[in-house]
């Protein structure tokens, strides 16, 4: 079995729900506290033991790039000034792995954007995290959860989380079929942002995959299909129905869909709650909220 040291994070969505923030930059940028979302999914993928990661970029990627580049003269500076420990912070960002960058030059979809990174992969399995999904999990993080789940079942993978029934409009869902263990489904079929009624279940696809290089030859076969886009989920459920193994694994953690206003504002406080620096005054500035 091929060892997982590959990971694709598309970033080059229009972030149309949380404009005007994303007129001029990614929403991957956009900070949770004092980092841009995007390092907290490179974090993870590194202590996942991931080294190669391709981030898919759209327009007004220069932001993306230069947060992971060395900068020399912040870094000069912060040396000069004797501020060792935020130099450190700094420094890490750029040796954390190896990152290459592949244009998406029209968001044509999910599926599309990962198809861009097929010269990369070829034919490894790897792992997709969502640019705008980070999920909460110091003891594991949720991309070595997939990993270690992949080194049971030699299965692609499909991450997912049960959500409420009111909320299953929003997701792709999986129609489970047998139990393999606690966490772990067979599955036949997906339904993309099925109404309440026609939810085959509510595991919901929530931005985690662990794929094999073989979900590319499928890709380049999928048409635009909800919402006029390249789905992912329509190429996965192709390649199940060509008897390809593909499990739905409910990963351990806490998510957040910074893609919206409010998974955005529940992020900051949540993290600003966790982060030495800000959680005493952030609890007491709440505590002192009169909310009605
Ligand atoms: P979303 O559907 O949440 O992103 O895609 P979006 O299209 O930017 O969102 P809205 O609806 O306009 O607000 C999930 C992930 O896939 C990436 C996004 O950047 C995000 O990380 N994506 C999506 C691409 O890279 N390319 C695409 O064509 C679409």
């Amino acid at each position: 079995m091929k060892k997982v040291t590959k990971a694709v994070i598309p970033a080059a969505g229009l972030g149309t729900r949380v404009l005007p923030a994303t007129k001029a930059q990614p929403k991957e940028m956009l900070v949770i506290v004092d980092k841009p979302s995007l390092q907290y999914i490179v974090e993870e993928l590194v202590e996942s033991g991931i080294t190669d990661i391709v981030i898919v970029t759209g327009r007004n990627k220069n932001s993306i790039e230069d947060h992971f580049d060395f900068s020399y003269e912040l870094e000069n500076t912060l040396q000069k000034e004797n501020k060792i420990e935020l130099l450190e912070k700094v420094d890490k960002i750029s040796s954390m792995a190896n990152i290459f960058y592949v244009r998406q030059n029209h968001p044509l979809g999910l599926g599309h954007a990962i198809l861009k990174a097929k010269p990369f992969i070829g034919d490894e399995p790897f792992v997709i995290a969502l640019g705008d999904d980070i999920v909460y999990n110091p003891e594991r993080p949720v991309a070595k959860q997939l990993i270690e789940n992949y080194e049971k079942y030699g299965a692609s993978i499909v991450g997912c989380q049960e959500v409420a029934l009111e909320d299953v409009s929003k997701y792709g869902v999986v129609k489970p079929t047998e139990n393999l263990d606690e966490n772990t489904v067979a599955i036949s079929d997906f339904v993309e942002k099925p109404s309440k009624e026609e939810a085959p279940s509510r595991l919901a696809c929530l931005g985690r995959y662990l794929l094999d290089g073989k979900i590319f030859d499928y890709l380049e076969e999928t048409k635009a299909g909800k919402g006029g886009e390249i789905q992912l989920t329509d190429a996965i459920l192709k390649m199940l129905q060509d008897g390809e193994k593909v499990v739905a694994y409910e990963f351990q953690g806490k998510r957040y869909d910074i893609g919206n206003k409010f998974g955005l504002l529940k992020a900051n406080i949540e993290f600003g709650l966790k982060n030495d620096e800000t959680k005493g005054e952030l609890k007491n500035y709440l505590k002192s909220l009169k909310l009605d």
